[in-house]
């Protein structure tokens, strides 16, 4: 996909981070463009930003660790704009519990896949039959992580090879078919966002009010506040839609992190265990 201009994406987790860089490059490109978030007072503030720069822009609250709520969002999208050309399926939450996999409670796994995992699936069951059907030039991308191709380490790590994986089926079933549809996952690696605080939006059924906190500083902090700019994941993920590239990653770190993977699976040796997600 390489034309741009009038067509309608939408995207979800808008409201910051990557997701609100993403929407600045599509208001950039001249597409009329629909934020999705959960946090209200920010989803406000950013079609206020977008509007007053001339985009055609709407936003919808949506919960996308909610079928309903993602339907809600696709059926808004057709009543303002009628299509939607470029779905972003980008909303996802980090959380961290000090100690090993079989520690994490039921509900970090049910916070971290509802909206990780469920979030995207969601996604394309509200709109990739919308989008086949209108018979136009579309285009997904999945946000996963470079955690969703390293050694799986927290839930988190885990989703992201779950949203991996989900990208990989889709690129196999939308290429089996005869569609103007393609897909791309994108998983970036350290980038200068909010979503070491992403435990602000968990649902108060899912806290656990006793072990360790999930939220606040991690070892991770430094890279995440040292690391890039927003802009450059959504300049490189433009870059990879207008190549329909299906991987995506910005920088040479991810490709050591891959090959170190694959040279051990091949090898039937272990993996190499490492420090992320
Ligand atoms: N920041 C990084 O280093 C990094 C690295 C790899 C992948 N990612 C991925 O990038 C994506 C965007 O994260 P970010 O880094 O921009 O973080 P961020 O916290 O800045 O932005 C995430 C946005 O998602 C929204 N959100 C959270 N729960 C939601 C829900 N249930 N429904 C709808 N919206 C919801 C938040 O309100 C927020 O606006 C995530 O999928 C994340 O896992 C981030």
């Amino acid at each position: 996909m390489d034309v741009f201009s009038g067509k309608v994406a939408v995207i979800t987790g808008a409201a910051s981070g990557i997701g609100r860089a993403l929407a600045d490059r599509c208001a950039a490109e001249g597409m009329r463009v629909v934020l999705a978030d959960i946090e209200q007072a920010p989803l406000d503030a950013s079609v206020a930003e977008l509007r007053g720069g001339g985009c055609e822009v709407i936003g919808v609250l949506t919960d996308v660790s909610d079928a309903e709520s993602v339907e809600q969002l696709a059926q808004r999208t057709y009543d303002a704009f009628g299509n939607s050309h470029l779905v972003f399926n980008n909303a996802g939450v980090f959380g961290t519990r000090p100690g090993p996999i079989w520690e994490a409670t039921l509900n970090d796994w049910r916070w971290i896949f509802g909206v990780n995992v469920w979030g995207v699936l969601h996604g394309l069951r509200s709109f990739v039959p919308r989008m086949l059907a209108s018979g136009e030039e579309g285009w997904l991308v999945n946000t996963a992580s470079m955690g969703g191709l390293v050694p799986g380490g927290s839930p988190y790590g885990v989703s992201k090879h779950a949203v991996v994986a989900i990208s990989e089926a889709l690129y196999s079933h939308l290429s089996e078919r005869s569609t103007l549809v393609g897909c791309s996952v994108l998983c970036p690696i350290y980038v200068r966002t909010q979503i070491l605080s992403a435990a602000r939006n968990r649902p108060h059924e899912l806290v656990d009010t006793d072990g360790p906190r999930v939220d606040g500083p991690t070892r991770l902090g430094g890279r995440i506040e040292t690391g890039q700019p927003p802009s450059e994941i959504a300049d490189a993920t433009f870059e990879g839609i207008r190549r329909r590239q299906f991987y995506i990653w910005p920088g040479d770190e991810v490709d050591h992190i891959v090959k170190t993977r694959f040279d051990h699976i091949l090898a039937r040796s272990n993996p190499e265990v490492r420090p992320f997600s």
